[in-house]
């Protein structure tokens, strides 16, 4: 894990951006707005953890595409919403003295400001691009799933190319595969994968697409993007699934019970037995795309 540390970590806050504007009594008038807020903040002392985990489990396959794209000496690289440092530093090495890494997330706080690569507070929906047109690789991994506006990101990431330069996208598809325990033996498995339907409910909420990565082939086209391919991979039990699933679980515990959709016995025993190593959990398949900018 990254040794620095995140801001203090405020726990759930009320929500001041949902539920319509608030008049002089404090009370809500008009619709309530939908609350597209990230839900796994990295606030959370648990996104460290979280990154950790996610390295473990995918930054293999996300530098096996970086390999056959030819990342190397000398390149220009853009990696959008970072979370932790595994693969700015991947890049970083991949590139060397004569290349160069930004890495930028809505909230940097858990890369390395004095590491090997530029860190920038940015979110890849509102602001626009750093140094457009310059970008030999643009590599955002679970990113585009959170963002409310998908097409907005697509279209940003790729004015960041250079013409020839490659995009990479991977996100998850968590209708794919839903299920926490593909093996659902017993009570404890059916438990995992209730909690994981709940979980899947709080991402929906919060404006989470979980279908896109099944859509990356054709909105890369869509962006404008040519040689588009596309291949998809889940892990299947482990240590690595078993401590991302606690960390994930432990960080949205309070919105979990706030909205009825678990209560505290089910979340404990659920946590006691990913503890136990018992449910052989998984995850939804990383689905990785890339094309390039046209030359
Ligand atoms: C699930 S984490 C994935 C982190 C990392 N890419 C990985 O694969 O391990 C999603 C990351 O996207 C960042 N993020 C969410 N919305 C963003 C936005 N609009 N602009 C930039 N980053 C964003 C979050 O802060 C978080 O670090």
């Amino acid at each position: 894990m990254s040794s620095s540390q995140p801001v203090v970590d405020p726990g759930p806050q009320p929500d001041t951006t949902a539920g319509g504007p608030v008049n002089a009594a404090g009370a809500r008038s008009g619709p309530p707005s939908p609350d597209h807020r990230y839900l796994l903040d990295n606030a959370r002392v648990e996104a460290g953890e979280r990154f950790t985990w996610l390295a473990e489990l995918f930054d293999g396959v996300t530098r096996g595409h970086f390999d056959r794209m030819g990342v190397g000496a000398g390149w220009r690289c853009w990696e959008v919403g970072a979370g932790g440092p595994s693969i700015p530093e991947a890049l970083a090495r991949a590139v060397g003295p004569t290349g160069h890494v930004l890495a930028t997330d809505i909230n940097p706080a858990w890369l390395d400001p004095h590491g090997a690569y530029e860190v920038l507070r940015h979110d890849v929906v509102g602001d626009p691009p750093p140094q457009p047109g310059t970008f030999d690789l643009v590599h955002a991994r679970l990113v585009l799933v959170h963002v409310p506006d998908r097409a907005r990101a697509l279209a940003t990431m790729v004015a960041a190319l250079r013409p020839g330069g490659w995009l990479l996208v991977e996100d998850a598809d968590t209708e794919l595969q839903p299920l926490a325990c593909l093996d659902e033996v017993g009570p404890a498995q059916r438990r995992a994968n209730r909690l994981r339907r709940a979980v899947r409910e709080l991402m929906t909420r919060r404006g989470a697409d979980l279908r896109f990565g099944r859509t990356l082939p054709r909105a890369l086209r869509a962006a404008g993007l040519v040689d588009v391919t596309a291949a998809g991979c889940f892990p299947v039990g482990g240590v690595a699934c078993d401590r991302l699933e606690a960390a994930t679980v432990r960080m949205v515990r309070a919105e979990l019970l706030a909205a009825g959709l678990a209560d505290d016995v089910e979340i404990d025993a659920h946590l006691a037995a990913v503890d136990a190593g018992e449910l052989d959990l998984t995850l939804a398949p990383l689905i990785s795309a890339w094309g390039r900018r046209p030359g």
